[in-house]
C-alpha cells in the first residue's frame, strides 16, 4: 500500500504531521497519550526477576568471559558527562536540525546537564542487546537444567553436554544476534542468526568468526526474523529468541535502569519531580528502548521523560503509538522504505509486545535523518573522543529537540516543566559501537567531517 496523506485519521495524527513523516522530515511527535502516572505491571513483568537472575549468574559470566573479569561478572557500561557533546551540537547550524531550527547558543544548548550512557562500550557483546540477549539465554539455560533436574553451574561440562543437544537462534538486524550468538556459543548451544541479506557485512563475519552459522534472506529484518521462527519451531531441540514477542529480552534490557539509577545517585545527580530527567533512547523494533523506559518509569515514575529517535525512514514505534490500539501498522503503510544507514533501528514495524506497553508510558519519539546520524558520530568523536556506530548517534539530538522545538516547548509547557529545565539532567543512550571494525569507524567519520564541511559554522 502506498502513500496516506488523506488517512490522517487512521494512524491519529494531524494531515500535517503525516506528510511530513511521509516525506521524510524529522520531528518530535508528543505522545497525545502519555499519562504521567502509567504504572508498571510488576506483577507480570518485574524487573526485579532480571536483576536477580544477572546476579545468579554473575560468577559463571566473569569465568566464561575475559571482559567481565573486571566488573566481577556485571554486565554493565558507563555513564559519562556530556556537556562537551552538547556545547558541539548546539553550535551545528540551523539547517543540520531539520525542523529543529532554532539556532541555539551554546548555553543554550547547554542548560541542564547531559550525560551519555555508554551501552556502545557494554563488554562482550558491544550494544544495547545485550543485556536483554544474555538474560534470555540464561534463562533458557537455567530452564533446560531445571527440567532435567540437574543442579550445576551453568558452565560445568554436564551443563555443556546439554546445551549441544540444543539450538538458540535468533533474527536479527545484527547486535542482537552478536549478544545472543556469543553467550550461546560459550554455553556450548548451537547458534543460529537469522539475517536480511542486505545486513552489514562485518556483523556477519564477526559472527562466523565465532562459530556463530548465520543464515541470510532475502527480505527485510522482519522477514528475516519470520523465516528463523518458523525454521526454529520446526525443531523441537531449538528456542528461538523472538526480538518482536520476547518477554524475557524485555526484561533484561529492563535491568539497565536499576543500573542507571545507582550511576545517577553515584554522580550526585537527584532525580524528582522538582529535578527532571529525560531520557532518549535509539528505536528499532522496540525491546531495548521499551525495557529500559519502563524498568525507569518504575524506578522514578512521573519524574522521567522517556523519549525514543527513530530514523526518518523507519519511525515504526511513532507510527504504531500513534495509531489506534489493536491494529498493526507498518511504515510501508505511509510509503516509507524503511531503508537507512541506521541498520540496528531498520524495522518496519513494532513489537507487539512492546508498543501497548509503551502506549501511556512514552512522552514520545523524534525521528533523524542518515546525513545527521553521520555528523553526529563526526561531532562526538569531535567532543569526547568516542567513536559509535550510526544508529547510537540517533539520540543526540534528543535534548535539542525538546528544549527548541514548537513541540518540545508545548510538552514542556503541558507537563509544568519549563521552570525546571536549568535543574534538568538529560541521558542520551549511545547503544552501539565497541565491536565495529576500525575500518568501518574511518568511514563513519570521512562522512561525518564531509557532512561538517559542507554546513560551515554561521
Ligand atoms: C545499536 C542499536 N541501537 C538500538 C537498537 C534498538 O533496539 P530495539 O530493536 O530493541 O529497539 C539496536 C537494535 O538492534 C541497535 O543495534
Amino acid at each position: 500500500m502506498q502513500t496516506t496523506t488523506h488517512e490522517p485519521d487512521r494512524f491519529g495524527m494531524s494531515a500535517s504531521q503525516l506528510e511530513s513523516l511521509s516525506k521524510r522530515e524529522p520531528l518530535l511527535w508528543a505522545n497525545s497519550n502519555y499519562a504521567p502516572l502509567a504504572a508498571v505491571d510488576a506483577q507480570r513483568l518485574d524487573p526485579a526477576r532480571a536483576l536477580a537472575r544477572f546476579k545468579r549468574h554473575a560468577a559463571t559470566l566473569r569465568r566464561v568471559f575475559a571482559e567481565l573479569e573486571a566488573s566481577a561478572g556485571q554486565v554493565s557500561s558507563a555513564l559519562e558527562p556530556a556537556n562537551a557533546l552538547a556545547a558541539v551540537l548546539g553550535d551545528v547550524p540551523a539547517g543540520a536540525l531539520g525542523q529543529c531550527s532554532a539556532q541555539p547558543s551554546p548555553h543554550e544548548a547547554v542548560r541542564g546537564n547531559w550525560w551519555i550512557k555508554r551501552d556502545d562500550a557494554l563488554p562482550v557483546a558491544g550494544s544495547v542487546k545485550a543485556r536483554g540477549g544474555f538474560h534470555e539465554v540464561l534463562s533458557v539455560a537455567e530452564d533446560l537444567l531445571a527440567r532435567r533436574g540437574v543442579e550445576c553451574e551453568l558452565d560445568a561440562p554436564e551443563a555443556s553436554r546439554i546445551f549441544g543437544q540444543y539450538t538458540i537462534s535468533v533474527g536479527s538486524t545484527g547486535n542482537l544476534g552478536l549478544s545472543i550468538g556469543l553467550i550461546a556459543a560459550r554455553l556450548g548451544f548451537r547458534a543460529v542468526v537469522h539475517m536480511s541479506s542486505d545486513a552489514k557485512a562485518w556483523k556477519k563475519q564477526r559472527l562466523r568468526s565465532h562459530g556463530i552459522q548465520v543464515v541470510e534472506h532475502e527480505g527485510d529484518y522482519a522477514a528475516a526474523v519470520a523465516a528463523g521462527r518458523e525454521q526454529s519451531e520446526a525443531d523441537p531441540f531449538s528456542h528461538f529468541v523472538d526480538d518482536e514477542h520476547s518477554v524475557q529480552l524485555f526484561l533484561g534490557y529492563s535491568a539497565a535502569a536499576e543500573e542507571l539509577a545507582v550511576q545517577l545517585n553515584t554522580h550526585g545527580v537527584v532525580v524528582d519531580e522538582a529535578h527532571p530527567l529525560f531520557v532518549y533512547i535509539p528505536c528499532g523494533v522496540g525491546g531495548a528502548p521499551g525495557g529500559i523506559a519502563y524498568g525507569l518509569k518504575q524506578r522514578y515514575g512521573r519524574a522521567v521523560h522517556c523519549f525514543f529517535a527513530e530514523p526518518v525512514a523507519s519511525p515504526c514505534m511513532l507510527l504504531q503509538l500513534a495509531s489506534a490500539p489493536g491494529q498493526s501498522v507498518s511504515v510501508y503503510d505511509i510509503g516509507l522504505d524503511n531503508r537507512t544507514e541506521a541498520d540496528g533501528l531498520a524495522v518496519p514495524s513494532a513489537s507487539p509486545l512492546v508498543a501497548p506497553l509503551m502506549r501511556k508510558m512514552l512522552s514520545g519519539v523524534f525521528t533523524v535523518d542518515d546525513e545527521t546520524l553521520f555528523l553526529d558520530t563526526y561531532l562526538l568523536h569531535q567532543s569526547m573522543g568516542l567513536q559509535v556506530e550510526p544508529s547510537a548517534a540517533a539520540s543526540f539530538r534528543g535534548p535539542l529537540w525538546l528544549r527548541l522545538s514548537a513541540e518540545g516547548k508545548l510538552y514542556q509547557k503541558q507537563s509544568g516543566l519549563e521552570h525546571l529545565m536549568d535543574q534538568a539532567n538529560h541521558v542520551i543512550w549511545s547503544t552501539g559501537g565497541s565491536l565495529v571494525p576500525e575500518a568501518e569507524h574511518s568511514k563513519f567519520q570521512d562522512k561525518g567531517r564531509g557532512l561538517s564541511a559542507a554546513h560551515p559554522r554561521a
